[in-house]
């Protein structure tokens, strides 16, 4: 792991363009999804980020060919090691995304069991009940998800909760069997359907109906390649609009897609900003006033206010006209960052899954340490907020899902170096 650093000064009054990369979390399962097919797979406007090396590591350690270039990635041919290494089973949850393809495809596979991260145990037990209910034999043995099947059936599943790697798994699970399946409870988050319209591409009928949250899936026995365009990162893309309020500034964001920030947007227009959408893939953010106004806000699923926007809202409201109070509802120890936010003289009060945010006049830069991936960028639009200078370490969290964060920032102005030691 990297010891880099950023450091970053008081940045306020910017102006400029900020262009939003793919998603991770939609490019992620995208590629677990090639193992369906031997045939060639093309995957464009991927980010440039540690979690898709991680991913390009682990197929490539299957058995898959792949080849990037620029944005784009070709994955094609037959998995020869049905058995997910360890050590970036570690370093990336997502790796349990093959599970779903190797079933489907070989009916067999041995997956590292993912471990709990900092946010939350993060337990997989939806993935494993729908895998069970459609004739797999799981054992856990040595940390290790040995998976086998004889015959792969049809089910009528409801998940017990609304999970997002869960829904893209059991998908993908479903893919090769020509009888109609009905999965419940669903998760719709962009990245879900962009999954969806691969599988389409394949030869799977998809039938999703959103009111009731339910999908009706009716596969094929060999699956054909598929060309698809990643969709535009919303939390990059809200990490930005955030960061635009937080520091004064006139930012215009491109290559977005505003209706997969509906949510967001609602609250960044409550808290002071104006928002204008220039074109559906493009806005213009700035402050309406000289002060935030505090907010109400609790995480949910899709279409809800995402539990990825939880840390950078926090950042802002920290220096709000009054008291906020967030509630995350996803995941149970995703407010790390606020006794970093507290280091840089931030008023936040915890009780369970409720954070009271009291805003203070401003916050005074710090030496802060990163605990995952969103509370990173949280810290970041903190950074730049705060009177003086900050140093944010561990970074590596923000490089598994910020592409070139740090460049992006510096071409609108904002003083951020990053420290190779
Ligand atoms: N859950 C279970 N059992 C399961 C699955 C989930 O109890 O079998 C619980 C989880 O512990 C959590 C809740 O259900 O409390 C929701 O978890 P979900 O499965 O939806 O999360 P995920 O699929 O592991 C994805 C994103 C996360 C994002 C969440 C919620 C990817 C690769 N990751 O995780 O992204 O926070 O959905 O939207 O898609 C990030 O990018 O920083 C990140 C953490």
């Amino acid at each position: 792991m990297s010891d880099a650093y950023l450091v970053i000064e008081q940045s306020k009054h910017m102006e400029g363009t900020l262009e939003v990369s793919g998603a991770k979390n939609a490019t992620l399962p995208l590629m677990a999804a090639t193992i369906l097919t031997e045939e060639p797979c093309i995957i464009r406007n991927v980010p440039n980020l540690l979690d898709i090396k991680n991913m390009i590591e682990l197929l490539s350690d299957m058995g898959k060919k792949i080849t990037m270039d620029k944005n784009t990635l070709c994955i094609e041919g037959p998995i020869l090691n049905k058995e997910t290494r360890e050590d970036i089973v570690r370093k990336m949850r997502a790796s349990v995304l093959v599970m779903g393809p190797l079933i489907a495809k070989y009916k067999s596979g041995k997956v590292s069991m993912p471990g709990g991260c900092s946010i939350g145990a993060r337990p997989i037990d939806q993935h494993l009940k729908a895998a069970k209910k459609i004739g797999v034999d799981i054992e856990i043995e040595q940390g290790f998800i040995n998976l086998k099947a004889q015959n792969l059936n049809p089910i009528d599943f409801r998940f017990d909760m609304i999970t997002v790697t869960g829904t893209e798994n059991v998908f993908c699970m479903l893919s090769t069997l020509e009888d109609e399946s009905i999965l419940r409870n669903i998760a719709l988050e962009p990245e879900v359907i962009n999954l969806a319209d691969a599988l389409r591409q394949m030869g799977v009928l998809i039938e999703i109906d959103e009111l009731e949250r339910t999908a009706k899936i009716k596969g094929k026995k060999e699956l054909k390649g598929f060309d698809i365009k990643v969709i535009p990162d919303r939390i990059e893309a809200g990490t930005f609009m955030v960061l635009a309020l937080a520091t004064g500034s006139k930012i215009n964001i491109v290559n977005l897609n505003v209706n997969h920030i509906e949510s967001v947007l609602q609250k960044l227009e409550i808290a002071g900003a104006k928002v204008d959408i220039l074109s559906p893939d493009s806005v213009l953010v700035y402050p309406k006033e000289d002060k935030i106004n505090p907010l109400y806000i609790e995480t949910l699923e899709y279409p809800g206010f995402p539990t990825d926007m939880q840390a950078q809202f926090m950042s802002l409201l920290s220096i709000a006209d009054g008291e906020s109070t967030i509630v995350e509802n996803i995941f149970e120890n995703r407010f790390q960052h606020a006794q970093e936010l507290a280091r840089m003289g931030a008023c936040i009060r915890i009780h369970s899954k409720t954070a009271y945010v009291k805003g203070v006049k401003s916050l005074k830069g710090a030496e802060v340490f990163s605990t995952d991936l969103r509370a990173s960028a949280g810290l970041v639009i903190a950074g730049l907020m705060a009177e003086g200078k900050s140093i944010i370490r561990n970074i590596y969290h923000l490089d598994r899902g910020y592409d070139h964060i740090e460049q992006k920032l510096e071409k609108i102005g904002a003083k951020v170096k990053r420290i190779n030691s």
